[in-house]
């Protein structure tokens, strides 16, 4: 199951970087093709990285399109907890991408359903994901894609863990009651994507990342999945993030 292209790094810039240089490329290499990047702490860097080559003239969006990974269930986007707002806000606003181009993911929609299933049917007419990259949950979920996902969900409404609420409450100011429903892109959706980069920073993330990438694949840990489509999967990661992988793993480097 190794395999996997494993870059391990000296900073959170480094990681923030490399992470950026992937999206250019895409990007660069297959004009008008589809991406999707994560929110979180983790891509911050990458997403400062973005911007600023935006801004200076360095990387352009043509007609790339963008797709939302994931969002909280009837969250519009000026909501305080929405991702897309702050996605908006941390990307796609300053670094200038063309709001034509950006596909929102349905949180809001009368029937969410149907929505998603819709918003499947737009990512395969755009030629699904040349790019897509995740960070990692403390609870091994990628995109909100939770512990009991299958290998073959699709985009759709999931019920939170109490373990994701409360590890997302920290991005909250005063006591946050985190939404108890999302709408993510499938892990099986995830995995058709040409290229998978998953990033990961900070000591914390460890023992998730063992388990993630050298433990039984399953859908006990969502981002074990990623195992099985090794050959596309570039994973970029700082030291502390990596000290529980084992001598045995042999990946291309
Ligand atoms: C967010 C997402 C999540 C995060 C994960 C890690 O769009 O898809 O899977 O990537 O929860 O979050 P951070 O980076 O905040 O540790």
């Amino acid at each position: 199951m190794n395999g996997w292209k494993l870059t391990v790094v000296e900073s959170y810039a480094d990681m923030s970087r490399l992470a950026a240089d992937i999206v250019q490329h895409s990007i660069e290499h297959r004009p008008g093709c589809a991406i999707s990047l994560p929110t979180g702490e983790t891509p911050r860097g990458m997403y400062q990285e973005l911007v600023r080559r935006a801004q200076d003239g360095t990387i352009g969006w043509a007609h790339t399109r963008f797709f939302c990974l994931d969002d909280y269930l009837g969250r519009g986007k000026d909501d305080p907890f929405s991702l897309t707002g702050w996605l908006e806000r941390t990307f796609l606003q300053p670094a200038k991408f063309p709001e034509g181009q950006t596909h929102l993911i349905p949180t809001t929609a009368a029937n969410p359903h149907d929505a998603a299933i819709d918003y499947e049917r737009q990512l395969a007419s755009a030629g699904g994901l040349e790019l897509i990259v995740l960070g990692l949950g403390a609870n091994g979920h990628i995109g909100f894609n939770e512990p009991g996902s299958a290998i073959d969900s699709r985009t759709r409404v999931i019920d939170l863990t109490a373990e994701s609420r409360e590890s997302n409450a920290q991005y909250y100011e005063g006591d946050a009651t985190i939404p108890g429903q999302a709408m993510s892109m499938g892990v099986g959706t995830i995995l058709e994507a040409r290229r998978i980069v998953l990033i990961v920073s900070g000591e914390s993330k460890a023992g998730i990342v063992q388990r993630a990438l050298e433990g039984p694949v399953g859908p006990d840990v969502p981002a074990s999945f990623l195992q099985t489509v090794s050959a596309k999967l570039e994973v970029i990661i700082d030291h502390p993030a990596a000290s529980r992988l084992g001598t045995s793993q042999q990946p291309r480097t």
